[in-house]
């Protein structure tokens, strides 16, 4: 009789909001979907009123609530949020943890612990416009392009290796929430790619750029909204 197949366990995935969660949604979702190879073993918000936390939680997802205001201090907020990924996470020693519009900055400390298993999405094509605010930067700069990035979280905020982009074109009158809902229909198709390079061994890292099974793959890496690839076929 041919030996059993024995399916390895799927490592943990916690994630990380602050408010509305549409890209934990879409991780959430390829992961059922079985295009995102880990478990989605809870989502942590810092803030109690999240939307995004009742969809989870409909969802039969562990939720857990750490607010900000409660700790003292960073680290504290650090040792309290690095308590609840451990407990979702079932004690596994390296589970991955992905901020989907999570508004707190952690901790070196808590960085350092899960060093290339803590994953970010930011609304810009990094390094341009770090922080808040990107779709008006875009707008007040007269950008042509504008979009989203997923990378690899460092101490310095909205920095460390990119793993993919999703560019999007800035259209003649667009306002900030037109352009805000045209990046994110990209956020939500760039996060789950990015993240399952990752949790499947795809990605490497050489002289602090991110490879993909080895080499750059930069065309692979970068999505394009539909509207510049019609542009590019005229
Ligand atoms: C997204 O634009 C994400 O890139 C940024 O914050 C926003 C969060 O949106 N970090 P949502 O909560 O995932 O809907």
């Amino acid at each position: 009789m041919a030996p059993m197949q024995t399916r390895l366990p799927r490592a943990p995935l916690v994630i990380l909001i602050s408010g509305r969660g549409s890209n934990m949604r879409s991780l959430v979702e390829s992961a059922a979907a079985g295009e995102l190879d880990c478990d989605v073993a809870g989502v942590i918000s810092n803030r109690a009123d999240a939307a995004g936390l009742e969809w989870a939680a409909g969802r039969g997802i562990a939720t857990r609530v750490v607010d900000h205001r409660g700790s003292q201090d960073r680290r504290d907020f650090d040792t309290a949020i690095a308590a609840a990924v451990t407990d979702l996470a079932g004690n596994h020693p390296t589970p991955w943890v992905a901020l989907a519009g999570f508004m707190r900055i952690l901790g070196d400390g808590f960085v350092d612990r899960h060093a290339g298993r803590l994953v970010n999405i930011h609304p810009s094509l990094l390094p341009l416009y770090p922080g808040l605010h990107t779709h008006r930067q875009a707008l007040a700069d007269g950008a042509l392009l504008h979009g989203a990035t997923v990378h690899l979280v460092t101490p310095k905020l909205d920095h460390g290796p990119i793993v993919g982009q999703a560019v999007v074109p800035v259209l003649a009158g667009d306002s900030e929430p037109a352009l805000a809902d045209r990046v994110l229909s990209m956020e939500h198709r760039l996060y789950p790619m990015a993240l399952q390079w990752l949790v499947t061994g795809r990605v490497s890292l050489a002289a602090g750029r991110v490879l993909l099974d080895g080499s750059d793959r930069s065309h692979q890496r970068v999505l394009r909204h539909p509207l510049l690839q019609a542009d590019a076929a005229r």
